[in-house]
């Protein structure tokens, strides 16, 4: 794995969550983004409209990347103080506030609950693409403790949603589900 020191310092980054998360993690279909710079992505791949993630070797306050419908989704197991932070926030702090940003129909608000996967709010699924004009920000930066767009300075929340600079919306949160304790269905 010694072509992860030829990529920049965001494309080691997510290289080192992966590496947390334990080899062999992804299931069919799914394609580890760093590699995926590299090894150019059979059509096959591309077009598979789900694909299963074992997600059984992330920790709490990691988070695994995939590249799924050719765009990295991070799938994150948030910490207790990062529910916490994302749950305590007012909503109307939230620049993006509505709905149309996530798969859960027009009443549903950009609530941390209304997001995340599970109940407990321990899971957070995201297309890893900054709304403003389509970097992948990094995990784990930014003045709210969530993700950080380096390209023009956009600072998302452990929620993934937006709370300063350029990008007006929250980050895209796919269709998701838990089909087994370890297995997450993106699609
Ligand atoms: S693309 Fe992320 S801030 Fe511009």
């Amino acid at each position: 794995m010694s072509h992860a020191d030829d990529h920049s310092d965001a494309t080691r980054r997510d290289f080192l969550y992966y590496a947390t998360a334990g080899a062999g993690v992804v299931t069919t279909g799914a394609v580890v983004w760093p590699l995926v710079n590299q090894m150019n992505p059979s059509a096959d791949v591309q077009a598979l409209a789900s694909i299963d993630v074992d997600v059984s070797g992330i920790e709490p306050g990691t988070q695994l990347t995939v590249k799924w419908l050719g765009k990295p989704v991070f799938i994150r197991r948030r910490t207790e103080e990062e529910i916490e932070a994302a749950r305590s926030v007012d909503l109307s702090d939230l620049p993006d506030t509505g709905a149309e940003n996530n798969n859960l129909g027009p009443e549903a608000s950009a609530a941390d609950e209304n997001r995340t996967l599970d109940e407990n709010g321990e899971w957070l699924v995201m297309i890893g693409v900054c709304t403003h004009l389509g970097c992948v920000p990094l995990g784990d930066a930014g003045e709210f403790g969530g993700w950080f767009c380096p390209c023009h300075g956009s600072h998302y929340d452990t929620a993934g949603r937006i709370r300063k600079g350029p990008a007006p919306l929250n980050m895209l949160v796919p269709v998701a589900q838990f089909t087994s304790d370890d297995v997450i269905k993106l699609g």
